[in-house]
């Protein structure tokens, strides 16, 4: 494309790369042919868009599942085999672990189908197809509407087309906003209900590096899990019976034993979470000064009194290792993105972005009108917001880091509505609701060290937050306890039903009768002046500013999109099916030092560590590496690549995505992200930002070498 240069491009240019650059972007599939095509078929894609989007044939979307709602696995197999990440598994493989045992150190390899392990809830969604129904969402909407009359016709309108769109069919329907509700898109999908573990490496190779490691690049993860999606006998959704058969995909992705050299290009398919590209200085300013140190700091001290009590028991590590792992994951991402964005000068990039915007919105009357007033307003807004999003943030990082609070909290609806005056009747599914949480929350849960974040974090909050913005139950804790936290928590804990499996059984023994009792329970009064304060005080005014600075974003994003017009825009993440493309590329995290693009069995054994945990590598996989048995499975040279790295831009919710080469194969399952690069759910930086991948023929190396369960192989499509 030749670029039209004017002055105010210029600056625009070379200040500020907001939008579409070489290898930035989540595409939208269904706009692959307008907007990609020619640029990803320039970039090495042999595929046409028609090949990965298509809705007149089976192509390459008929192969992506969102996974459990956060993850995106792929169909490797006509048998309904899927791939994802072993930290997407995680919770799975834990949930059918145990002292005795111990999937999660050992691993799990399903030898046949019957062998293969049933879990409950867990869901594989694919997208029938998707459509822009803009105009249909927007019909009859003005810009004279007030907000709440336009967010009334807008919601009535969705319902009304989802509801249209599925009806009579086995289907779900939802449709969701674009740009800041500039567009609607809406997406049918199959979720199937019955999906099986069938295999999963041991800790030491699918978490190999554990939390050291995570989000850094050069990595020697090999994280990946199996499953199997079941299907009635008509191939449709159900729940498991043993009667379900394996499911026959429309589509299965080829595997490529081929590999990868520096520079060539590679696309991820699936579903990313959430972005926030286009926010304005103001909002990266709250983010990186405040949100996330506040919210980093709050996590260190539930992580350090975790991980103590994990290393002096087993079963408490069983117990809260996905937790702590869930924890652990955003605390050190955060960290990334503050290092990333100052590295960036991100704040100074966003201004003199808007400065140059302001130039272009200054050149017209209309465009004066409209938005002249949006960065005085911006600034208003995060004045404002910027003190109930610190209260917010300290309301759910600190307040519901305590569990007990959080599993209390859930009773706050049934408990007040009896007070109230409503009839147990009223509350049936509700009380069973609860009571199967129950055993959930406290096969999770101990309650020793729940009191000890307790302590911590509550003390923390009464410092941190202003007086007069704490719930009530502080200045009693400070007049009857004299700001003693570990005697209020230890009074809390010995006395609560909540933190007692027992105790709580004897509840639901007779609920109608001794729910009477909760309003004198000590954790039920402090959970209970926290939610009402947060009820009261933070959510309602939170909502509102945040729906003024949605209008406000709503209002910037389209005037970017309409005065500056020589770039393709995507839409930020927002968990629906995406294409980013980029190429097989090392990098300079810092002066002086490189980062070739891939990693190797031997680079994992030089990290081998037999006294840290995170560092230990299997007598079976020493033995492989010193045998030098690598099978076809090792690069031409010999090695057996373990990891890759590229410039695909992905964030949460790509884990588990296939990795495609230009033929559409398979070369890897993404994984993560680099840390110099994790600032890219705000700001992408082509130099900086690689998504980390693993080779797939690591995985198969696995499966058939280490775990031996090669008849996986046999049902799979391995192009050589
Ligand atoms: N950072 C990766 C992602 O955001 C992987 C997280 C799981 N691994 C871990 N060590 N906690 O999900
Ligand atoms: N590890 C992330 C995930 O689980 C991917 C990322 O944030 O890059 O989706």
């Amino acid at each position: 494309m030749i670029k039209k240069i004017t002055a105010v491009f210029l600056i625009f240019n070379f200040s500020f790369t907001i939008v579409s650059k070489a290898d930035e972007g989540m595409w939208l599939p269904l706009l692959l042919k307008q907007l990609n095509e020619s640029d990803m078929q320039r970039n090495g894609l042999k595929l046409s868009a028609e090949d990965i989007y298509s809705i007149n044939k089976s192509s390459l979307k008929d192969a992506i599942v969102q996974f459990n709602g956060g993850c995106t696995a792929e169909v490797i197999s006509d048998k309904g085999l899927i791939l994802t990440n072993h930290h997407c598994g995680y919770g799975q493989i834990q949930a059918h672990s145990s002292v005795q045992n111990d999937l999660l150190t050992n691993g799990f390899w399903a030898m046949n189908q019957s062998e293969e392990l049933v879990n409950a809830g867990v869901t594989a969604t694919f997208i029938v197809r998707m459509e822009d129904v803009t105009s249909k969402v927007l019909a009859g909407i003005t810009d004279q509407m007030g907000d709440a009359e336009r967010d009334k016709k807008i919601n009535e309108a969705i319902v009304q087309i989802q509801k249209e769109a599925v009806t009579g069919t086995r289907y779900a329907a939802f449709i969701r906003p674009f740009y800041y509700g500039n567009e609607y898109y809406m997406f049918i999908t199959e979720t199937f209900t019955d999906v099986r573990l069938v295999g999963a490496p041991p800790s030491s190779i699918g978490k190999f590096g554990g939390d050291t490691d995570n989000w850094i690049w050069p990595r020697h993860t090999g994280d990946f899990s199996i499953f199997r999606i079941y299907a009635n006998k008509n191939n449709e959704p159900a729940n498991y019976s043993a009667d379900n058969i394996p499911y026959k995909p429309k589509y299965v992705i080829p595997i490529s034993m081929k590999g990868v050299e520096s520079g060539d290009f590679t696309m991820v398919y699936g579903f990313p979470g959430r972005t926030t590209e286009y926010l304005s200085s103001y909002a990266v300013n709250m983010i990186m000064n405040q949100s996330d140190p506040d919210k980093v700091k709050i996590r260190n001290t539930r992580l350090q009194i975790m991980d103590q009590a994990m290393k002096g028991s087993d079963a408490i590590r069983i117990q809260y290792a996905a937790k702590y792992a869930g924890i652990a994951n955003y605390w050190k991402k955060w960290q990334g993105e503050i290092n990333g964005l100052k590295k960036l000068d991100a704040i100074s990039k966003k201004e003199q972005f808007e400065k140059s915007f302001l130039l272009n919105v200054n050149a017209s009357n209309d465009a004066r009108n409209k938005y002249g007033n949006l960065f005085t307003d911006f600034e208003k807004k995060y004045k404002e917001l910027s003190i109930l999003n610190k209260q917010r943030d300290y309301y759910y990082e600190a307040i519901l880091g305590v569990e007990a609070i959080s599993y209390t909290s859930s009773f706050y609806d049934v408990i007040e509505g009896l007070y109230a005056g409503k009839k147990i009747n009223d509350y049936e599914k509700e009380i069973d609701k609860l009571k199967s949480n129950m055993k959930v929350f406290f096969k999770y849960f101990n309650a020793s060290t729940d009191e000890k974040i307790a302590i911590a974090l509550l003390k923390m909050y009464s410092e941190d937050i202003n007086k007069k913005d704490q719930p009530e139950i502080f200045s009693i804790i400070e007049k009857k306890y004299h700001g003693d936290f570990s005697k209020y928590a230890q009074e809390i804990y010995a006395k609560s039903i909540f933190v007692s499996e027992d105790k709580m059984n004897k509840l639901f023994q007779n609920f109608g009768r001794n729910y009477k009792k909760i309003s004198k329970d000590p954790m039920y009064k402090l959970m209970q002046s926290c939610y009402s304060k947060f009820l009261k005080d933070i959510k309602p005014q939170y909502t509102a500013l945040d729906v003024d600075v949605t209008k406000l974003n709503r209002a910037y994003m389209k005037g970017m999109r309409e005065l500056i017009t020589d770039k393709k825009y995507y839409p930020d993440a927002n968990s629906t099916l995406r294409v980013a493309y980029g190429k097989v590329n090392g990098y300079f995290p810092r002066d002086g030092v490189f980062y070739d693009y891939y990693t190797t069995l031997e680079g994992l054994i030089e990290k081998e560590n037999p006294l840290v945990d995170e560092f230990m590598v299997s007598p079976k996989l020493k033995e492989l590496y010193l045998k030098k048995d690598y099978g076809k499975y090792a690069d031409k040279n010999g090695e057996l690549r373990v990891a890759f790295c590229a410039s695909n831009h992905t964030t949460g919710g790509n884990s588990g995505s296939p990795v495609l080469n230009g033929e559409g194969q398979l070369i890897g399952t993404n994984f993560d992200r680099d840390w110099e690069g994790t600032m890219s759910d705000i700001m992408y930086d082509p130099n900086q930002v690689r998504n980390i991948v693993l080779d797939v023929r690591y995985t198969l190396f696995v499966i058939d070498k280490y775990a031996g369960a090669g008849y996986l192989l046999n049902e799979m499509q391995i192009a050589n």
